[in-house]
C-alpha cells in the first residue's frame, strides 16, 4: 500500500526592502499599515538597545501596539545556542502567540539570531529586519539566511527564512564605529567583485567621499548591493546554484574568523579572504594580476586587512575550509573570479595552492 503527499506548491516568499534616511521614526506607521500583529517584540543587543532600541520601544509602544523588548550581550560570541535557548524561553514564558512579530533591530549577529529564533518559535513566526549596520544592510538582513555558529564553524546551524520586509534607515550608520563600518565594506566590494565591474569602478573613484559617509554615496551603494543581492536570490533562493557566488572570498574567511576563535571580525576575515580567493583564481590561471592588483589596492584604500594576523594559525585555516558548508565529503568547492564583475562557482582547489597563498598573505 502507498499512500502518496502531494506538497507540489508554488511558495511566495516576496518582500520589500525600504531604503531611506531617519526612517526608524516611520516603523509605528509601516507596521499599522503593513504588517499588522497582536505583538511585537524587538530582538536585539545590549548596545543597539541602549541607541535605538529602547527609542523605538516607547514610540511603538505610544501608537498602542503591544511591544516587548529581548536583548542580549552584544558580539558575535552570542551567536550561538545558548543565546538562542535564552531568547525562545524569554517568549515562551511570556506566551506570545504565533500571531507575534519580530522586529530584528541590528547588525548581523542580531538578524541572523532573531531570524533563526523565529523560523523555529511554534514552528515559526513573522518576523522584520531592522539592519542598522552597513553589512547587515548591504547583504546579511536581506535573503533570509539565518543561523548561529557552532564550535565547529560559523553559521553551520540555520534556515533559510525570509523576513517579511527590510526596513533599512541608512542614518543609523552615522553611530556606527568607524572601524565597523569599514568592514562592512567588504561586502559591498563582494558584491562588485561577482557582478558589477562599474560598480567597483565606482567605488575606486568614489571611496574617500563613502568613507566620509555622504547621504548620496551611501545610499549608492546600499541600493546597488541590495540589487545584486536580489538579481541572485531570486535566482537560487536556497543556495542550490548560482547564489553560492554570494559566497566569494567567505570560504577562507569563515575559516578566519573560526580560526582565530571569532576575534577576527565578519568583515575582516572577508577582505583577507576577498585578496586570498583572488590570489587563488591567479594561481588557477582564471584571474590576470593587474586585476588582483586592483583588488588589493582598492581593499587597502578601505583601510581593509589584507594579511593574516600574527595570532592566526596558517594550518588550522585549511583544516577549517573543510568543515565550510559548501565543501562535499569534507571537500571544500570555491567560489572564484574570471575578472572583476564574473564569478565562478564550485571550483575545487589543490591544498598546496591553498598554502601558497596563505604563506604568501602572512
Ligand atoms: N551572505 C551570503 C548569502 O546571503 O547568500
Amino acid at each position: 500500500m502507498k499512500i502518496h503527499i502531494d506538497l507540489k506548491k508554488t511558495e511566495d516568499n516576496s518582500y520589500d526592502i525600504i531604503i531611506g534616511s531617519r526612517i526608524l521614526n516611520r516603523i509605528p506607521e509601516i507596521l499599522k499599515k503593513e504588517n499588522p500583529a497582536d505583538n511585537y517584540i524587538i530582538i536585539t543587543d545590549s548596545n543597539i538597545k541602549e541607541i535605538y532600541g529602547k527609542d523605538l520601544l516607547n514610540n511603538i509602544k505610544n501608537n498602542n501596539l503591544q511591544t516587548t523588548l529581548i536583548s542580549f550581550e552584544a558580539g558575535e560570541q552570542s551567536k550561538n545556542i545558548n543565546t538562542v535557548k535564552e531568547i525562545l524561553s524569554e517568549m515562551l514564558k511570556n506566551n506570545f502567540d504565533r500571531d507575534s512579530l519580530i522586529l530584528a533591530l541590528g547588525g548581523g549577529v542580531v538578524g541572523d539570531i532573531a531570524g533563526f529564533v523565529a523560523s523555529v518559535y511554534k514552528r515559526g513566526i513573522r518576523y522584520i529586519q531592522i539592519p542598522t549596520s552597513l553589512i547587515a544592510q548591504v547583504d546579511s538582513s536581506i535573503g533570509g539566511k539565518t543561523g548561529i555558529n557552532t564550535r565547529y564553524g560559523k553559521n553551520l546551524l540555520g534556515t533559510f527564512y525570509q523576513p517579511e520586509k527590510v526596513i533599512i534607515d541608512t542614518s543609523t550608520l552615522k553611530t556606527l564605529p568607524k572601524q565597523e563600518f569599514i568592514n562592512g565594506l567588504s561586502e559591498v566590494i563582494k558584491h562588485a567583485l561577482i557582478k558589477d565591474k562599474d560598480f567597483f569602478n565606482f567605488l575606486e573613484k568614489n571611496i574617500n567621499t563613502i568613507l566620509s559617509l555622504n547621504n548620496g554615496a551611501l545610499e549608492h551603494i546600499i541600493k546597488r548591493s541590495c540589487e545584486i543581492k536580489k538579481e541572485i536570490i531570486e535566482k537560487d533562493e536556497k543556495e542550490k546554484h548560482c547564489r553560492k557566488m554570494l559566497n566569494l572570498g567567505h570560504t577562507i574567511g569563515h575559516s578566519l574568523e573560526s580560526a582565530s576563535s571569532y576575534k577576527l571580525p565578519h568583515g575582516s576575515a572577508v577582505s583577507i579572504g576577498l585578496l586570498a580567493e583572488a590570489k587563488i583564481s591567479g594561481e588557477l590561471g582564471l584571474l590576470k594580476q593587474a586585476e588582483i592588483k586592483q583588488i588589493k589596492s582598492l581593499l587597502e584604500t578601505c583601510r581593509l586587512p589584507t594579511t593574516i594576523p600574527e595570532f592566526i594559525n596558517l594550518k588550522l585555516i585549511i583544516k577549517n575550509t573543510s568543515y565550510d558548508k559548501k565543501a562535499v565529503k569534507g571537500e571544500p568547492y570555491y567560489v572564484l573570479l574570471e575578472k572583476i564583475g564574473k564569478a565562478k562557482i564550485g571550483v575545487k582547489v589543490p591544498d598546496k595552492i591553498i598554502s601558497k597563498v596563505m604563506e604568501e598573505l602572512k
